[in-house]
């Protein structure tokens, strides 16, 4: 007998899901992982500003639950998060013109579990969503797990058009309108408050949820603040809102929300059980307590983040080819930009990475046919001084 025939066979193990197979990880991401090296100025990344997170009331913070609720703190808690912090995040909710009660929220561990628990509630393999062009990354992979068709609704400057949605409705027949009306990822636009009233009427006449993600809305560096499509007539009891911690306090703390109707919220909370059970109960009680001093917390990480984008913004002519475009955010993380036509940002990418500064390439964020020429830019993260520096080295990696 040869030593061949004698090894025990060994059968394959079963295939992933079809679901994991189809969807793949960033494109971008092999690449951007050289952006960890020090020198790189980063401008992929969508990191918050980590020397403004207010680390002496987050620790006092946790301290002071410890201290005095350890028992409570440490323990497993209700799936739909902790009353104390519902009640301030429903107290800041109703403030800004959407009257809302504890119990109309469900705590997530971030807003991107959110999404998730959303596509288990609410989407079979096949079912149809509909996007903005480009879209959150992050949503496309949420529901392409989920099985889903992603559909790309056409828009404009203001974000979907109304009756390109009318079209889309009728045609594809989706469960939901994933939007990020306010500085959207990737783009920093902002849809206007016209544009949200006509959406919410195409979904209360066509019969479609709306997810309004809004991790970025109290980031506004300029101009006035735009109701939320939850708000607005016809939209009430089909809108999902999503709002996030992360971006105003701390990223790591995973603290999201979701705000739907009743029905809907309770099939969050069951898919959510089955999840993680609930939120760490630490970090719900430490945030409530960092709340009443989050809105001028706020207004300092507004007002540094607002010099950042000027920065960009003054940085950019050189930076970019002669023929470039690109837009000015009102508040947000993000900013777009589109080379001349004969430009690849995913090619030119390695070439860029080499001058030790990074962005990412516009195509991955379009479910619809990709604009090679676009890409996107983060800038709060950097000082002025190091933006300025980045976009040097921007400007020579796209051969300047
Ligand atoms: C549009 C959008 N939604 C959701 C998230 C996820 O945020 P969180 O940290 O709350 O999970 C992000 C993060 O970048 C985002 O840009």
């Amino acid at each position: 007998m040869t030593v061949a025939e004698a090894a025990p066979t060994r059968a394959p193990v079963p295939p992933l899901a079809a679901r994991a197979r189809g969807v793949g990880g960033s494109p971008v991401r092999e690449i951007l992982a050289v952006t960890a090296r020090p020198e790189v100025i980063n401008f992929a990344g969508g990191l918050p500003a980590p020397e403004l997170f207010d680390r002496d009331a987050i620790a006092a913070a946790f301290r002071d639950v410890l201290a005095n609720a350890p028992a409570q703190a440490l323990q497993y808690s209700t799936t739909e998060g902790e009353p104390t912090l519902r009640a301030a995040l429903a107290a800041r909710t109703t403030a800004r013109g959407l009257p809302t009660d504890p119990d109309d929220l469900l705590v997530t561990t971030g807003s991107q579990q959110a999404l998730s628990l959303l596509a288990t509630a609410l989407l079979e393999p096949g079912d149809t969503v509909l996007v903005e062009d480009p879209c959150y990354l992050a949503a496309l992979q949420v529901f392409g797990l989920a099985g889903a068709r992603v559909v790309a609704v056409p828009g404009d400057a203001d974000g979907v058009d109304p009756a390109a949605l009318a079209d889309a409705v009728r045609r594809e027949r989706p469960k939901l309108l994933y939007l990020v009306p306010t500085f959207q990822n990737p783009t920093g636009r902002t849809m206007p408050t016209p544009r949200r009233a006509a959406l919410a009427a195409v979904a209360a006449r066509e019969g479609l949820w709306i997810v309004e993600d809004d991790p970025y809305g109290e980031l506004r560096y300029d101009g006035e603040r735009v109701p939320w499509i939850a708000s607005l007539p016809g939209a009430e009891d089909r809108t999902v809102l999503l709002g996030s911690l992360s971006k105003v306090m701390a990223p790591g703390l995973r603290l999201g929300w979701l705000r739907a109707p009743a029905a809907l919220r309770r099939a969050c909370a069951v898919a959510k059980q089955a999840v993680d059970l609930h939120t760490p109960t630490l970090n719900q009680l430490a945030a409530a307590r960092c709340l009443d001093a989050l809105d001028a917390h706020v207004e300092r990480v507004r007002a540094v983040y607002g010099e950042r984008r000027d920065a960009m913004l003054a940085g950019l002519p050189a930076a970019l080819p002669a023929g470039s475009r690109w837009n000015r955010p009102e508040g947000g993380m993000f900013l777009w930009a589109r080379l001349p036509e004969s430009y690849d940002t995913l090619a030119l990418l390695p070439r860029v990475v080499e001058q030790n500064v990074a962005y990412v390439p516009g195509a991955p964020f379009y479910a619809g046919d990709p604009d090679p020429a676009t890409l996107r830019l983060c800038f709060v993260t950097q000082t002025p001084e190091e933006i300025a520096e980045g976009l040097r080295r921007l400007g020579r990696g796209l051969g300047g």
